[in-house]
């Protein structure tokens, strides 16, 4: 990475001027996206009051809630989304050879570790929505359901988990590599593992068992935040806040995350 470098991918804000040839907003838009990911050189730039950003990457703010929310909502959504409703691109998958599929999610049950942060807070919302939706369960799915049940799991002990009873486990586990082959004993023959980090080191002790372990890359897409931000604007999904602070304390917000116990996401915010 060439440095200075500007950090940073997510984005919520208010459309000030449109390239010749770009479709799909105008100015006044307001505006939520994760910029060029994955990218590493600056290109994003998203630690700043004005970014550029192709329109296919970002999608309408939706109304139902403010730009702190939509700010944090973009990459841990969309990787939530990518590793448990449908992939969305065709770019080379560089965590393994293969292709990442999603699971259909249908009469699964989910373990997502890791709920208190902010790709696990959204995954828990969107497996459960997304389960009882196309299992056609007579409950049908509220906001209040789907929400308070990332606040259930966020607050659970890792000893309580492991005692549930599940048929069946696909588990989006996000902490480091050093510790996957421990969920490996949860899951069922039958069962999936989608690590979100780099780095699971344990591939035959799955396929002994007879689980799937599979992986991707989060990308940039404007559709697939659209159809999320359906669920944002409905309350159907929310985006928990741990703490936000002013473009200008950056470094304080790393020292945030540093500390860990993070509850949602990090926002930071400019006048
Ligand atoms: N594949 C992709 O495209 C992609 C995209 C986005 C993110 N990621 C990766 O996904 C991971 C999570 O990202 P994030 O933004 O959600 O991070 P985050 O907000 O920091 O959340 C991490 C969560 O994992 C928990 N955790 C950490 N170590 C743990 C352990 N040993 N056992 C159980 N829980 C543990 C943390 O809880 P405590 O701090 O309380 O322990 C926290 O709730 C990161 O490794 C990130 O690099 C991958």
């Amino acid at each position: 990475m060439p440095f200075p470098a500007i950090p940073g991918w997510d984005v919520s804000g208010v459309v000030e001027a449109v390239a010749p040839g770009a479709t799909g907003f105008a100015v006044g838009d307001e505006v939520f996206g994760m910029v060029r990911f994955p990218s590493l050189g600056g290109e994003s730039a998203a630690y700043a009051e004005y970014v550029a950003a192709p329109a296919s990457h970002l999608a309408l703010k939706p109304a139902g809630i403010d730009h702190l929310q939509a700010a944090a909502a973009p990459m841990a959504g969309l990787t939530a989304w990518q590793y448990l409703i449908e992939l969305g691109h065709d770019h080379p998958n560089p965590l393994q050879a293969q292709r990442h599929r999603p699971v259909p999610l249908a009469g699964r049950k989910v373990l997502v570790n890791g709920a208190a942060g902010g790709v696990g807070h959204l995954a828990v919302q969107l497996a459960k929505c997304k389960a009882r939706t196309s299992s056609r369960s007579r409950r049908a799915p509220t906001s209040r359901s789907c929400a308070s049940s990332a606040l259930t799991m966020s607050s659970t002990t890792p000893g309580a988990r492991r005692r549930t009873r599940c048929a069946s486990w696909t588990s989006s586990s996000t902490p480091s590599a050093a510790t996957t082959g421990r969920f490996l004993r949860t899951l069922k023959r039958g069962g999936a593992l989608f690590p979100v980090f780099i780095g699971f080191r344990d591939a035959d002790q799955a396929d002994e068992r007879g689980v799937t372990v599979s992986m991707t890359q989060v990308r940039s897409n404007g559709v697939q935040l659209a159809a999320f931000g359906q669920l944002l604007d409905a309350g159907t999904v929310r985006v928990a806040i741990d703490s936000t602070f002013a473009l200008a304390q950056a470094r304080e917000a790393h020292e945030r995350a540093a500390r860990g116990h993070i509850q949602g996401k990090i926002v930071l915010t400019v006048a």
